[in-house]
């Protein structure tokens, strides 16, 4: 097995950082992935894949898997729904898009989504209302300690917003190659109540919208507000939306009487971190070649050649002052490594 060493993973990271990895394997099928894990004498491993949900601070004194698992086959199809396993090296937009063509419905709202399929159900990505967690059956993972395959049902994967098993317990102790997705052929169930959906829709002219309707809205929404990763460097929502208690949201709200929210089950409120960084005046500003997105504030942007290390500084900064302005403690979203 040949590893490379000292490789640049610019490429691989969609805030464009540069730093280097110590040893680096690209992973093309799970024979490579077994073995590159029976390796003796490298240090601890680091498992990249989309780089969409990373913050790379430091050079890697680590052995780096790149997965690269290709493929779709179909496991069940009858005349109303087809499940269809994913290997996690697919990227995650050329999937809705594939599932579109063929008008399999349930990925719509995920479109332009970075990253890769394997790591989209660690951090359960969502948007407009619609999660993964909503159409996956299953995820398959290589156990690390023994190099098995174990299945996860959907409820073993202990979903919750932009959280999962993998995230918690299951941090190190798996890689996921393969993901199971029950996908609608007729009679699509589609969410458009996300306000922001629903007006691209009107606006649009479109009261019934099918799936690729709804696809093209949440398209247009995404590209006009998120900076595409290929020009300008980003991980998209870098900090999670906060969610408070009653007591908290009714001590705000007397202050911040225009503070929006999303009333949750049992009295509590999911702020929106990106009205909280703009009330903050961040948005559109520039530390060196670290910044906060003209467009939406809860996105962090490279607008060069800035450090991991810079865009950390710059999100520390950001929480500093979100808690002394609204005693709220914004919580990264991406993975910061180094
Ligand atoms: N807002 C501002 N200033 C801004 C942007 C937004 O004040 O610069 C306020 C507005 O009041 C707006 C509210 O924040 O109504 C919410 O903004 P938006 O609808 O853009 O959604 P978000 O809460 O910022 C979340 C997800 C996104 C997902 C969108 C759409 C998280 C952390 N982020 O963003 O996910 O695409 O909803 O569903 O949950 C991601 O995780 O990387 C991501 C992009």
């Amino acid at each position: 097995m040949i590893i490379q060493e000292n490789v640049s993973l610019k490429p691989y990271n969609t805030f464009g950082i540069e730093v280097r990895a110590r040893y680096f394997k690209e992973i093309n099928n799970l024979a490579e992935l077994k073995s590159a894990l029976e390796l003796k004498g490298y240090p601890e491993i680091f498992v990249l894949s989309g780089g969409s949900n990373l913050l790379l601070t430091a050079d890697l004194d680590r052995l780096v898997l790149y997965l690269n698992l290709k493929g779709k086959e179909i496991v069940h199809e009858d005349d109303s729904e087809i499940v269809l396993r994913i290997m996690a090296g697919e990227n995650w937009h050329d999937l809705v898009l594939w599932t579109l063509e063929r008008n399999y419905g349930g990925l719509e709202s995920l479109a332009l989504i970075p990253g890769n399929t394997g790591t989209a159900p660690i951090q359960n990505i969502g948007a407009y209302g619609v999660e993964i967690k909503d159409v996956l059956v299953r995820c398959h993972a290589m156990h690390v300690p023994s190099r098995e395959i174990h299945t996860f049902s959907n409820e073993a994967c202990n979903f919750g917003y932009r959280d999962s098993f993998f995230k918690r317990e299951g941090k190190g102790l798996y890689i996921i190659t393969a993901v199971d997705l029950r996908l609608s052929k007729k009679e699509h169930k589609t969410n458009v109540n996300y306000a922001p959906l629903k007006a691209e829709l009107a606006e649009r002219g479109i009261s019934e919208p099918g799936i690729k309707d709804i696809a093209n809205a949440v398209i247009a929404i995404r590209s006009r507000k998120l900076p595409d990763p290929k020009e300008l460097g980003n991980s998209g929502s870098f900090f999670k939306n906060p969610v408070i208690e009653d007591s908290k949201y009714k001590e705000l709200i007397i202050k911040f009487p225009d503070l929006p929210s999303y009333e949750m089950a049992e009295g509590q409120y999911k702020i929106p971190a990106a009205w909280l960084i703009d009330q903050c005046d961040f948005k559109g500003k520039r530390f060196g070649d670290a910044g906060v997105h003209k467009n939406q504030a809860l996105v962090l942007v490279n607008h060069g050649n800035a450090s991991g290390k810079e865009i950390l500084d710059l999100a520390r900064k950001i929480q500093a002052e979100v808690a002394s302005i609204f005693g709220i403690e914004l919580m990264p979203e991406v993975n910061i490594i180094g």
